[in-house]
């Protein structure tokens, strides 16, 4: 019988993408992930009299623990058939990771700035363990984009943040993967917004899929943001964003014009959500749906409770009768990235003596 694995999203979904028989595919066989129902969070959901249908696409399977890989594979690839020997971005944290892991599959240097403590420990150690050279940037994100993007028109680096749109391109296809998981479009799209290449990204991806006739529908576009950090709601820059999502503390988002877009022609929404339910939503994904995220990633989930709460999904499901109401939430991290948040939300372990009385003492049996 002939081998049939994986083999990335670039031999599956290349007809779809800007590459070439030349182009020397990097890859990790990334993509492909899973989309896992989620029926605790469909339960807690008010559409009226229709009934709503979760999923969670769980782009923690990635290789490196997060999405970033869909564009990290097409950019690296792309960066490797123009000769480049070297990349560069700015990275509130899993950028940095994938790119220090594709850099390092295509045996290219890799430099990553990053805003000074504001990296959860797990991309941290994931950029520095596959050999990038990591600077903190005395700044935030916002402040280290610009740094990199100049660097970038000066030096000869090639620029892997989504401002290089092979980046975009690469994650569209995480929207080929839902359509063919759900046999066509999800109704609801809920996504975090931090850079606002995602977003536009997946609308892309969406609007390509039907275009090649892989699915009829199109789905509304949920933006969310982190409170502190929401320059899209607020309708302008955000100087000193806040929110322990850090990897959607961005107060002045590259792919703007995009996402406003994509959130326009789809008729969708983009909202706030405040740390306490980012928070809130996270816990409730990890110990009733059993999946474990990065807090960044479960702003989908806090957004889509919000306007449950507030009667939009209601109202959006008004024509649907009975009807189903299909939702698709993308979790964008692996909960790992950020054991410190895992910890400190959790009750620490008490110390027992290893004997059977010691354990019924403290179980209070
Ligand atoms: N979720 C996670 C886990 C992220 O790492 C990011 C962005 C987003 C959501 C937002 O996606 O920027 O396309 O709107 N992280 C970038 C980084 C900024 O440097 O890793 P976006």
């Amino acid at each position: 019988m002939r081998p049939r694995r994986w083999t990335g999203l670039i031999r599956r979904w290349g007809r779809y993408l800007p590459v070439s028989a030349r182009t020397p595919v990097v890859t990790l066989d990334e993509g492909n992930t899973d989309l896992v129902p989620a029926p605790a969070l469909a339960a807690e959901l008010d559409l009226g009299r229709a009934r709503a249908e979760v999923w969670l696409k769980i782009e923690g399977q990635n290789p490196t623990g997060s999405f970033k890989d869909r564009g990290m594979t097409l950019a690296v690839s792309k960066a490797a058939e123009e000769g480049s020997r070297a990349v560069l971005c700015a990275s509130t944290g899993n950028t940095s990771a994938s790119a220090a892991a594709y850099a390092a599959r295509a045996g290219m240097k890799c430099v990553v700035l990053l805003p000074k403590g504001s990296i959860a420990l797990g991309k941290l150690a994931q950029a520095l363990v596959h050999g990038a050279t990591a600077l903190a940037v005395e700044g935030n994100f916002d402040d280290a984009l610009d740094m990199a993007r100049q660097a970038a028109e000066r030096f000869p680096i090639t620029l892997v943040n989504s401002v290089n749109p092979y980046r975009l391109q690469g994650q569209k296809t995480g929207a080929f993967e839902v359509v063919e998981q759900l046999g066509g479009a999800p109704d609801l799209h809920c996504i975090p917004v931090g850079n606002a290449g995602n977003i536009s990204a997946y609308w892309m991806g969406y609007r390509e899929a039907k275009e090649h006739g892989l699915s009829r529908t199109l789905p509304r576009m949920l933006g969310f943001q982190a409170a502190g950090a929401a320059p899209l709601v607020r309708g302008h820059r955000v100087a000193n964003p806040k929110t322990v999502a850090t990897a959607i503390k961005i107060g002045n988002p590259a792919s703007w014009d995009l996402a406003v877009a994509a959130l326009k022609e789809s008729r969708g929404r983009v909202e706030a959500v405040t740390d306490a339910a980012i928070l809130k939503a996270y816990l409730l994904l990890t110990r009733r749906e059993g999946v474990f995220c990065e807090p960044a990633s479960a702003a989908s989930v806090a957004g889509l409770l919000r306007l449950s709460r507030e009667g939009w999904l209601r109202r959006a499901a008004a024509g649907r009768g009975r009807g189903v109401v299909r939702i698709v939430c993308v979790l964008t991290g692996h909960g790992l990235k950020d054991p410190d948040r895992a910890i400190a939300l959790s009750p620490k372990p008490k110390v027992i003596r290893p004997d059977l009385a010691s354990l019924a003492k403290a179980l209070r049996w």
